[in-house]
């Protein structure tokens, strides 16, 4: 997971904060070896995604879209109905990725990146989440 965050990152999370999420919020990872992960803090009827992660040599193949997907039933599942998230307004991959997946921009936050020269914003997302109709 810390590899391929340092790739997807400027700052990645390194062994020891990874080993501190994995004790303390949802995770969920794909491929073996990983190709791909996403975590998650919840509480109540609401969630965060804290950061989602595809190594560099796997994106474009519907990995970050699967993992969403099943983040999305389990919480469902778990009485959570909204998800939220904040992205850095630099971050046209993303953003295109969480528009896709029926994400609304409802905040900015000036500033709240670091980047090597300067600072970027971040913009908030939401996602109202279907309720499952599944019987049993
Ligand atoms: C953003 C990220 C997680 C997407 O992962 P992925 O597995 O490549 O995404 P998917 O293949 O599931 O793409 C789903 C859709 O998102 C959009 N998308 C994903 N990557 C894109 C890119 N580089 N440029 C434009 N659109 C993109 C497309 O609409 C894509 O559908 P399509 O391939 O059918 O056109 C990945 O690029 C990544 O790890 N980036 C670095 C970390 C990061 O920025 N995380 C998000 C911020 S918290």
């Amino acid at each position: 997971m810390a590899e391929i965050h340092a790739q997807s990152f400027f700052k990645g999370w390194d062994d020891t904060d990874m080993g501190a999420h994995i004790q303390k919020d949802l995770c969920f990872g794909f491929g073996r070896p990983l190709d791909g992960f996403i975590i998650l803090s919840s509480a109540a009827d609401q969630a965060e995604i804290l950061t989602i992660a595809v190594d560099p040599a796997e994106r474009r193949r519907g990995i970050a879209r699967a993992l969403l997907e099943i983040t999305e039933t389990e919480l469902v599942d778990n009485g959570v109905d909204t998800l939220f998230l904040e992205v850095a307004e630099d971050n046209k991959a993303a953003i295109k990725f969480y528009k896709g997946a029926g994400f609304e921009p409802i905040g900015r936050r000036p500033s709240y990146y670091k980047r090597e020269i300067g600072r970027v914003a971040a913009i908030t997302y939401r996602k109202r989440l279907a309720a499952n109709d599944r019987l049993g």
